[in-house]
């Protein structure tokens, strides 16, 4: 038995892996290596641990690539049928799951868990499987997984089956409801949720309140927590990193270009954002422009720089949600903005480099989630601005419960609440902005992405 053990000591599993290829004009593949607190947090442990990293083939160069038999060491990526992945990560992950943990759905028309969704969980399991199956393989005896998040809650259980003598451990980077609102999902299926994460040894969350929920969801559905331990890691960001990267020279030349499109001597408030519908941003520019109507000293003095980065654009929601923030942008500009002042400047084309000259030019960062695992543009901000920012900051992001303190706390529902929030940023003193931004920055990296790592696998080994 033994001899089929794997040789892996640590494994990550999720769905998004930290790299990705595409199939050049000549046929050749590119891979592009991601960034994020992950990346940088296997990367602590070392490149002799025999850590492996095991996700899924995401677009045609990705498969194509597994196909070719070519890859990074220390990673697997899983070559699932696209339309199983398809079903399982739009279909369920991403239309089912996510909506419940950010409560996202206007309950009168949805959800309707029809045959189509019964269609779509037996996929979800089908790709659930072929990660455990795949970390069963891969992992040597007794060593620890670390499985990431909504797409995979399936796979401790059924990974323990497997391999009973492995530490198992799940990350999860999102909310967690409330038992009221899990209860929407159709009975069997919040229980297969709640006890195929129950099948680890450890779940982390990101906030005790997040933690809290998904305790109170196991008492009300799953006969309790039975012998897993849950435990909170409160992601921060990576000081060095950013501070390193926000000082290169395509930062300073996205710098000049904003300069030139605030205009001269402008305050900015700056939001960041992936275009998911938990993000809130049609509320923020609803908010930006009722600033400009019920304080006027402000026109022709502030931008808005608001960055909404495409996200999960096969959901036709997404897509209506995008043209949404681009319709309002574009009618706030027409209803305030003079020959030489606009009012909001949108970009829609990710692109880091500018956002991190964003953060370093912003007065005001505006993160109103309509809740939020996390939120780590709250805490990124704060790091990188170069005179201090003030941040306005929903009561619903998961960092809230560590910037609370220095931060402006808003009800992201509330427009009106909002909008004075943003004139009180607007005119905090100086003194009293460079305080609360250095003591916003020090709690903001309390817990850098490598510790944050290594924290999981030492009480998931202790
Ligand atoms: C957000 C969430 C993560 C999630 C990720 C997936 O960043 O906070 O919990 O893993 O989205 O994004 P993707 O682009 O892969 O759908």
């Amino acid at each position: 038995m033994a001899s089929s053990f794997g040789a892996a000591q640590v494994l990550v599993a999720s769905n998004r892996g930290p790299v990705s290829y595409a199939v050049a004009d000549d046929g050749s593949l590119r891979s592009k290596r991601g960034g994020g607190g992950l990346v940088s947090g296997l990367s602590a442990i070392g490149p002799d641990s025999g850590a492996l990293w095991v996700c899924s083939a995401l677009s045609d160069g990705d498969r194509e690539a597994v196909r070719r038999g070519v890859g990074e060491d220390g990673v697997r990526m899983l070559d699932i049928p696209a339309d199983v992945h398809a079903d399982a990560y739009n279909g369920v992950a991403n239309s089912v799951l996510w909506f419940v943990h950010h409560m996202l759905y206007q309950t009168p028309l949805e959800p309707a868990f029809d045959a189509e969704f019964r269609h779509q969980w037996a996929s979800y399991e089908t790709y659930n499987r072929a990660f455990a199956r795949a970390l069963a393989e891969e992992a040597a005896e007794g060593a620890a997984v670390l499985v990431q998040d909504y797409h995979l809650t399936l796979v401790p259980g059924m990974l323990r089956e497997l391999r009973p003598d492995l530490r198992i451990g799940h990350f999860s980077h999102t909310p967690w409801a409330p038992p009221e609102y899990f209860a929407m999902l159709p009975d069997d299926i919040a229980r297969q949720v709640l006890r195929g994460m129950l099948g680890a040894d450890r779940l982390g969350f990101l906030t005790h309140r997040w933690a809290d929920a998904f305790t109170a969801c196991c008492e009300r559905f799953a006969g309790g927590l039975g012998g897993t331990r849950i435990g909170v890691h409160g992601l921060g960001a990576d000081a060095d990193f950013l501070r390193a990267r926000s000082h290169e020279a395509d930062v300073d030349e996205r710098m000049a270009a904003l300069r030139e499109e605030i205009g001269e001597g402008r305050r900015t408030v700056v939001r960041v954002d992936r275009t998911e519908l938990s993000k809130n941003i049609v509320r923020g520019l609803l908010a930006y422009r009722q600033l400009l109507e019920d304080r006027p000293e402000w026109r022709e003095r502030v931008v808005h720089l608001a960055f909404a980065y495409p996200s999960r654009q096969d959901l036709a929601v997404y897509r209506d949600y995008t043209a949404e923030v681009q319709r309002l942008a574009q009618e706030i500009n027409e209803q305030y903005g003079t020959p030489g002042w606009r009012p909001v400047v949108l970009h829609v084309r990710d692109d880091f480099a500018r956002s991190l000259a964003a953060y370093r030019l912003a007065d005001v960062a505006l993160v109103n989630p309509i809740r939020d695992g996390m939120n780590l543009v709250a805490k990124e901000v704060p790091v990188v601005s170069d005179a201090g920012c003030a941040l306005v900051l929903s009561r619903e992001a998961g960092a809230h419960e560590e910037l609370g303190e220095d931060a402006i706390t808003v009800n992201p529902y509330d427009v009106v609440q909002t909008a004075e929030a943003l004139h009180e940023a607007l005119s905090m003193r100086p003194e009293d902005r460079t305080e609360r931004c250095k003591r916003l920055a020090a709690a903001a990296t309390a817990l850098p992405p490598a510790r944050w790592f290594l924290d999981q696998l030492e009480a998931l080994r202790g």
